[in-house]
């Protein structure tokens, strides 16, 4: 009985030190999504300010030129009821599946774009998604009412 308790406890402490120190700490689980927003920072302003301006309002360089205008970026969620529909913009961005949908137009198909550099195979694809994915959480930080 003695020995059953002592076996107990030893689990119950094994518990406690897996919970206590395996679980992610507050500060660690805010730091990924720092790193993607700022990565998307960059991917943006390489990428995305010509057209659509380095505060992402549609009022970039050449923007003036284009027809129709550049997305207002900052009201993605605002024009949708205030949804993001963060799939369906990174889909959009993509452009590979949306071209005969909506005809011509005058955004880069990025899909393209970002597997270009890599042999088409499942890196590049990756490599694909990786831009998107940061590029999303990037646009999510923009929006405004
Ligand atoms: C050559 C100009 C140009 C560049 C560069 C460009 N865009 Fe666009 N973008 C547009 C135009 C124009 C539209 C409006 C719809 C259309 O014609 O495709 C648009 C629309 C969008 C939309 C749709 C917004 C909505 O509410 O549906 C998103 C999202 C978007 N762009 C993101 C991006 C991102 C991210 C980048 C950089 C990777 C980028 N754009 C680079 C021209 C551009």
């Amino acid at each position: 009985m003695h020995q059953l308790g002592r076996a107990a406890c030893v689990l119950f402490i094994a518990v406690i030190a897996a919970l206590g120190c395996g679980g992610p700490h507050p500060h660690e689980t805010e730091e990924p999504s720092l790193l993607l927003v700022e990565s998307g920072r960059a991917n943006f302003e390489r990428y995305c300010v010509s057209c659509h301006g380095t505060g992402g309002r549609g009022d970039g360089p050449v923007a003036g030129s284009l027809t129709p205008p550049p997305a207002d970026l900052t009201r993605i969620a605002a024009r949708r009821g205030g949804v993001f529909p963060a799939a369906e913009i990174a889909a959009y961005v993509d452009g590979r599946t949306d071209v005969s949908a909506h005809g011509s137009r005058s955004m880069p198909v990025w899909g393209r774009r970002f597997g270009a550099p890599i042999a088409p195979d499942s890196t590049a694809e990756e490599a694909v998604r990786g831009h998107l994915l940061v590029l999303v959480e990037y646009l999510k930080t923009l929006q405004r009412e």
